[in-house]
């Protein structure tokens, strides 16, 4: 089946044409991008085949630079601009098996679960106070005044940035991020590289500081990771590193919790049902990461020729695994278009990937948006979405999507009614 995921009504609601890929074996082929995968156990199987579907995606091997997924050579001026930067290796998410492992023994270390587990009482505060900027008001614009800011700032805490830097650390990582997943115009590359070249500027000297002086952040946890004797990470390994959970960190979730929020604010039974009972805040969280998820695909390179199922592929073939397309299988998740979170398997979702590269910043992920949804449900009674000031139209992504604006009204502290939410509820097997 041909697709073309850069058509606009698909980046608008992608889910009609995953069932009809459901429909025809799960496999299509854009054009312009690479062949795609979406049955959920095809994925289990190409996500464990490292050795077939590389994750170094770059034509030379090189390396990560974040110049985008389209097909054409990086121009000139772009890559003088590279010159200024340090060197960079294949890491983590771009790296293969034996060197990948290596990396997540060392980055999985720094990321314990115990380690985000005592994040908690940092992220209630940051949370709280964002709320509190807001909540006497009974209306806020809820990307820039907290989904932004709640995961940009635990991400940039936890890496040890400086408050001053905040947000140029935001704009590095949006920009990395889409040079990592999507197709970036000439300007669009200038401006990645620049950002490039500023990240690596000002981690170098902070990587050297941590190793002679190390200090409680998770960046000291990595230079200074050490695990089975293995040497520690190298500057041309830290940096793609850091990049990767800078940028993968906060997008991500920042859209996990406004995605969460447009699925609450249409479903009045549910929101009601949360308020009630915090305790199943986690499997809903699990459901909106298999129904409307923040990331909808990554990237793989064919390593030889090959097939697909029936179709033959060629080594250098770019592959999709579309995650959020499994994520509608109705071989995993019966009636795959219903939000429900009673779902035996509501944790089976492919959200975060699967297999090896399966993300390492789940556990974080999962404890910021349970907080936020905890804390607003309590904190901003009557919460509904106010769709003539959204603009509910998704981002200009394929890979990522979230909404541009969402504005949410609520009973505001010292009111005593409450907006009634029931005209703004939809149909629960509504596709998009
Ligand atoms: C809702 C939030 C998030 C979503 C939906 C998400 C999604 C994903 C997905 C789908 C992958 C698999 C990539 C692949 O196999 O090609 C991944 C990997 C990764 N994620 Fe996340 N992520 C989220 C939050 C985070 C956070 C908070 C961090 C950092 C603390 C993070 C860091 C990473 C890294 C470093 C990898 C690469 C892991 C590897 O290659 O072994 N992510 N993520």
């Amino acid at each position: 089946m041909e697709v073309d995921l850069l058509d606009s009504e698909h980046i608008q609601c992608p889910y009609a044409l995953y069932e009809e890929l459901q429909e025809h074996s799960g496999r299509g082929k854009d054009p312009n991008l690479g062949w795609i995968v979406s049955k959920y156990q095809d994925l289990v199987a190409l996500a464990k085949n490292t050795e077939l579907f590389s994750s170094s995606i770059t034509e030379d091997g090189q390396g990560p630079r974040h110049m985008g997924v389209g097909t054409d050579s990086v121009p000139e001026d772009v890559e003088a601009i590279f010159t200024e930067a340090h060197t960079m290796v294949n890491a983590l998410f771009t790296a293969d098996p034996p060197i990948h492992t290596r990396h997540r023994k060392l980055v999985s270390k720094a990321l314990s679960t115990t380690k985000i587990r005592a994040l908690e009482p940092r992220i209630r505060k940051v949370t709280e106070a964002l709320i509190e900027s807001f909540f006497e008001r009974g209306v806020v614009d809820i990307l820039p005044e907290f989904a932004v800011p709640l995961p940009v700032m635990v991400i940039a805490d936890i890496l040890g940035v400086d408050k001053s830097d905040l947000w140029t650390f935001k704009r590095w990582g949006d920009l990395m991020i889409s040079g990592n997943i999507d197709v970036l115009t000439h300007n669009q590359r200038l401006e990645v590289a620049r950002a490039v070249v500023d990240f690596h500027a000002y981690f170098l000297p902070r990587i050297q500081q941590r190793r002679q002086q190390p200090t409680d952040d998770l960046l000291s946890d990595l230079v200074n990771a050490e695990i089975d004797g293995e040497p520690a990470l190298r500057d041309e390994e830290l940096l793609p590193i850091i990049d990767q959970i800078l940028l993968a960190g906060h997008e991500t979730t920042t859209n996990l919790i406004t995605n969460g929020l447009v699925i609450l604010c249409r479903r009045p039974e549910l929101l009601a049902r949360l308020t009630d009972d915090t305790a199943v805040v986690p499997a809903f969280v699990e459901e909106v990461l298999r129904w409307d998820p923040p990331i909808h695909c990554t990237y793989r390179r064919t390593t030889r020729n090959s097939n697909l199922g029936d179709v033959a592929i060629s080594e250098g073939d770019m592959v999709i695994p579309l995650w959020a397309g499994a994520n509608r299988d109705p071989a995993v998740f019966p009636q795959p278009e219903r939000f429900d979170i009673d779902r035996e398997n509501v944790r089976a979702h492919m959200g975060f990937g699967y297999g090896p590269h399966f993300c390492v910043g789940a556990e974080l992920a999962r404890l910021e948006a349970r907080v936020a949804f905890e804390t607003l449900l309590a904190r901003l009674p009557g919460l509904a979405l106010s769709e003539s000031e959204s603009d509910l139209t998704r981002l200009p992504s394929f890979a990522s999507h979230g909404f541009q604006r969402v504005v949410l009204t609520f009973k505001p502290a010292d009111s005593e009614t409450v907006d009634p939410l029931k005209e703004n509820g939809v149909p629960n097997d509504a596709v998009c």
